[in-house]
């Protein structure tokens, strides 16, 4: 059901669009990673990341997958296993399989817990010892935004961990050098973090669009003009309740939607519209449908460590630790 359900979400993103980009914003949520690790590993891998093993659960599932490992020559894992040993097919995450796509004279018996490939191409599936070591593919498990410690996802689906101590550009218009907006958010040392293992987490957001700004810190909301001369209506919209809080602005054809749950320091962010396809920037990547090159810096350069992704978005003129 949870596949189900991200479709629902990642398709709300696009909005009135053509299912196109619905097909390709899916096929961009999947993340083929080459190392080969056994299946637990690989498991693991993915969880570290706002993902998971990916769950092929409909025919849909399995051609953005494919989609997703074209070029790709070797099996990888999936997150299809047989725990009791008894040809009885589960999800990773629990539940029977509402899927298949065996070779032919698949699933094979064995005498050991058996889990699943998927071949590139043709999309069969093999069940083999869980202790191969194959690459694997993730699915993100959630829509773009920021949560945890704090794991990103970015509007093309892009899943990485950064652990910055400073105010960071999630996403702004970076089709001008006058931006139309800027989502920018400060992360903070976890109580749990050592100086061996710093872990950080959101705490707060500013969103700025035009001269108008709003600041969540924690629950607090604060709204204000940089500007004290225009005296347009605010364009940003906040609902808060007791545990969220949500704002939403519309720039061009575009409505971006945030949902701030301080509990989890989880900011989603959602886009309706279309102007501002590929002309983002920031920690969250540009929306152009392609997730291969989201770690763009402010430089235009395509980097591919998350840490030098992340550092290159820290705000400028803050004082940070
Ligand atoms: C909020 O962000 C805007 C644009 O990035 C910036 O000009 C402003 O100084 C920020 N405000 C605070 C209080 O950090």
């Amino acid at each position: 059901m949870l596949c189900i359900l991200m479709i629902l979400t990642i398709a709300s993103f696009t909005g009135a669009v053509s299912t196109e980009r619905s097909v390709e914003k899916r096929a961009t949520a999947y993340q083929l990673v080459s190392t080969e690790v056994d299946w637990y590993n690989a498991k693991a891998a993915c969880e570290t990341q706002n993902s998971k093993l990916a769950e092929i659960r409909s025919q849909a599932d399995l051609d953005a997958a494919i989609q997703a490992t074209t070029g790709y020559s070797r099996p990888f894992w999936i997150g299809v296993i047989d725990p009791q040993e008894d040809n009885t097919f589960e999800y990773a995450t629990g539940g029977a399989l509402t899927f298949s796509n065996w070779m032919s004279n698949a699933p094979f018996v064995y005498n050991q817990v058996s889990s699943v490939v998927m071949y590139p191409g043709s999309g069969e599936w093999e069940n083999v010892g869980t202790y191969y070591t194959f690459g694997y593919l993730c699915v993100s498990d959630t829509g773009p935004g920021v949560s945890g410690d704090p794991h990103m996802t970015t509007f093309d689906g892009r899943p990485f961990s950064f652990q910055g101590i400073c105010w960071y550009t999630l996403f702004k218009d970076c089709s001008s050098s006058n931006p139309d907006f800027e989502v920018t958010a400060e992360f903070e040392p976890r109580e749990d973090s050592s100086i061996q293992q710093v872990r950080t987490r959101t705490v707060s957001v500013n969103v700025t669009v035009g001269g108008d700004f709003v600041i969540i810190n924690r629950l607090d909301v604060v709204a204000g003009r940089a500007d004290e001369h225009m005296t347009e209506a605010r364009p940003i919209h906040v609902h808060k309740d007791d545990k969220t809080i949500t704002l939403t602005f519309t720039s061009k054809d575009t409505t971006f939607t945030l949902h701030w749950t301080l509990k989890k320091h989880s900011l989603r962010v959602s886009i309706d519209g279309s102007d501002y396809r590929g002309h983002l920037c920031g920690l969250l990547g540009d929306d152009d449908g392609n997730s291969r090159n989201d770690f763009l810096t402010p430089d235009g350069d395509v980097v591919y460590d998350a840490t030098e992704f992340g550092r290159s978005w820290e705000v400028e003129g803050k004082k940070c630790d």
